[in-house]
Formats: C-alpha cells, sequence, structure tokens
C-alpha cells in the first residue's frame, strides 16, 4: 500500500478563521497525523508478534496510537473539507434528514453546538448504519468515543489549536463561525455515498 498523502486545502482564509490559524491547523498538526500514520504502519510491518503484551509491547504501542494518528488524519479531513461552504440552514438530503431525526434543523443545530462546548476533542454528526439514524457524538481524543458502525457526516473540531489564534479562549464564538462556514454539498456528497 502507498504511503498516505497530505490532501490540500480548498481555500485559504475563510470568514472568521484567517490564513494563519487554518495554515498551522492544515499544514502542521494534520500533515503531522499524516506523517506518523505512515512511520507507524512502517513499524508496523516488521513489529515482533510474539511479544505482544498488555502492559507494554511495541505492537501494543504501535496499536494504540496507530488508531489516535489515522482517526487524527480521517476526522481532520472530514473538517477541512466540510468548511468552505456559506453554513446556514442545508438543502438537499441533509436537510430532509435533520428534519427527521431531530424535527428541525435548528433543533439539531442547538444541540450540535452544545455538544461542541462539551467535547475536548471533536463534535460529530454521524449516520449509524445500523440504527439508520443520525446522532451527534461527543469525543475528547481521536480514538475515544467514536461509534463503531456510524459514519462521520459533519466534523467539527473544538480541539483548542482548531481556533486560539483567532479567538483564544472564546470558543462559542469559534464554534458560530464554523457553523457560518459550512459545506452543506460536501456533506449531502457523503450522504450519497451512503446510498441516500
Ligand atoms: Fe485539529
Amino acid at each position: 500500500m502507498p504511503d498516505l498523502q497530505a490532501k490540500p486545502l480548498k481555500y485559504k482564509e475563510l470568514p472568521g478563521l484567517s490564513e494563519k490559524q487554518l495554515a498551522e491547523h492544515h499544514d502542521v498538526l494534520y500533515a503531522g497525523y499524516v506523517k506518523k500514520t505512515n512511520e507507524i504502519r512502517g513499524k508496523l510491518a516488521s513489529v515482533d508478534l510474539v511479544a505482544a503484551n498488555a502492559t507494554y509491547s511495541d505492537l501494543r504501542e504501535l496499536k494504540i496510537e496507530e488508531t489516535f494518528a489515522l482517526n487524527g488524519v480521517k476526522l481532520h479531513e472530514g473538517y477541512f473539507e466540510n468548511l468552505g461552504g456559506k453554513g446556514g440552514a442545508p438543502s438537499g438530503a441533509i436537510a430532509d434528514l435533520l428534519m427527521e431525526h431531530f424535527g428541525s434543523f435548528e433543533k439539531w443545530a442547538a444541540e450540535f453546538m452544545a455538544c461542541g462546548m462539551a467535547a475536548r476533542g471533536w463534535t460529530v454528526l454521524a449516520w449509524d448504519l445500523e440504527e439508520r439514524r443520525l446522532m451527534n457524538i461527543v469525543t475528547d481524543l481521536h480514538n475515544q468515543g467514536g461509534v463503531w458502525g456510524a459514519v462521520p457526516i459533519l466534523v467539527l473540531d473544538v480541539y483548542e489549536h482548531a481556533y486560539f489564534l483567532d479567538y483564544a479562549t472564546a470558543k462559542k464564538k469559534y464554534v458560530e463561525a464554523f457553523m457560518q462556514n459550512i459545506d452543506w454539498e460536501a456533506v449531502n456528497a457523503r450522504l450519497k455515498k451512503l446510498s441516500f
């Protein structure tokens, strides 16, 4: 398998998110997760399986950090890709689903934004393939709190590194800025992959 490659940003700056903020986040932090995923995968290719141990072993450490780094890649790619739009109320399939599963766009948005305030890492609107329902997920780490079988549809990064340059401790203002930049077309494209 070829190494992962960092995907480029499709914008330089956004209303409420500066070029510096986005560049540090994308070019340094996200790119770092891509690099570390490749490094870990390289080491796993020759790791000692016989020495596997749940207290400490090279296999254990590499496997734990593999999901941290790889989910760091996937969540950041989801985040950057679902920004760059006009935000506000959506249209298309996601509009119907939010209405069906949350009652209205406004009710969903109120819960999603509150989840953003409650999370230390990520807030993810996900589609559970088994239950066939939408849910807002709160996680504190890339490899903690996700639900297996639930596909991320909209990803919000609430680590301080995502907003501190622009907003310092004003996290709520950052979450509001995120909502104004959601690319609902990207969200609908993800739903389409799920055969909606
Ligand atoms: Fe981030």
